[in-house]
């Protein structure tokens, strides 16, 4: 099976100067929407789950779900956790066959996530495994937020420089203006700051929140250093919409293939243009 490390796709897409997606799933049809789109686009890819994700489906769900789909295909494909935030729920993840794991301490002071993020790193690269940190805090839609505390929510580059240094995180989450979820305006990233943590971080950025973000704006982080680009609202809005046009057109549908199937598909057309946007189709 083509499991490989963040780690691994991350120095590729580093080398080519392109960024991999991260697609959020929690059930058969995303996993399959996420798996059929990279291997149509030759595309390595990141398959991420939450916390709440794996509450919903069950772990056991989930690996054996994306080991099926990932079975008869030759791409290279990260299974990662997405904002674990105890070191217990990395090492469930890991022993479950995910090949990667993000540990959010972005909660804590700066001295307790380094210490938080590096217990999970001692272990995680002693098993071979990667594992991604957070520093400033991403949140949610952050409508009622000043200038100033938005700014205070963004990571400090010198505090990023000391966190990657003594945590030996492999890849960096950054805050720079994204959020979950849908945005009311444009988002406007902070590419000065993007710019400074990448000449003083050696080590791949990663963008969350990147549904809604424009074109241009995605093309520009890349060119800063930002290497993985989560997305999971788009896939939910994707899916959300393929369901309602059958219930709309077909309000006596009862067939759940019928129903789902066709979420499949927006949710496809959704991950193969990101993927292009990204620069990872072909590098596979
Ligand atoms: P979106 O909600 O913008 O898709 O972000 C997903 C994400 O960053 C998951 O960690």
């Amino acid at each position: 099976m083509p499991f490989v490390t963040l780690r691994e796709v991350l120095a590729d897409a580093e080398r080519g100067s392109y960024a991999v997606g991260a697609f959020n799933t929690n059930n058969m049809e995303i996993v399959q929407a996420i798996v059929e789109a990279a291997e149509e686009e030759r595309a390595p890819v990141i398959l991420q789950a939450s916390q709440g994700a794996l509450k919903y489906a069950g772990i056991r769900y989930i690996t054996a779900i994306v080991a099926a789909a990932v079975e008869s295909s030759s791409i290279p494909v990260v299974l990662h956790l997405d904002h674990g935030t105890s070191f217990e729920q990395t090492m469930l993840c890991l022993k479950h066959g995910f090949t990667s794991v993000m540990f959010d301490g972005s909660k804590y002071s700066l001295d307790e996530n380094i210490a938080a993020t590096r217990k999970v790193v001692d272990v995680a690269h002693a098993m071979g495994f990667s594992v991604e940190g957070e520093l400033g805090k991403i949140g949610g839609t952050e409508d009622d937020i000043s200038v100033d505390e938005r700014d205070a929510l963004f990571t400090d580059p010198g505090e990023a420089e000391r966190f990657v240094r003594e945590s030996g995180v492999d890849a960096l989450a950054v805050a720079i203006g994204t959020a979950h979820g849908t945005y009311k305006g444009e988002p406007k990233l902070d590419f000065n700051r993007l710019d400074t943590i990448n000449k003083i971080v050696d080590i791949p950025i990663v963008l969350h929140g990147a549904s809604g973000v424009p074109a241009d704006s995605v093309r520009r982080a890349i060119e800063l250093g930002v290497r993985k680009i989560n997305i999971d609202t788009e896939l939910r809005l994707a899916f959300t919409r393929g369901v309602q046009q059958v219930v709309q057109n077909n309000p006596g549908e009862y067939d759940p293939r019928k129903i789902i199937g066709p979420a499949k598909e927006e949710m496809k057309a959704i991950i193969k243009g990101k993927m292009r946007l990204f620069g990872c189709s072909g590098k596979a």
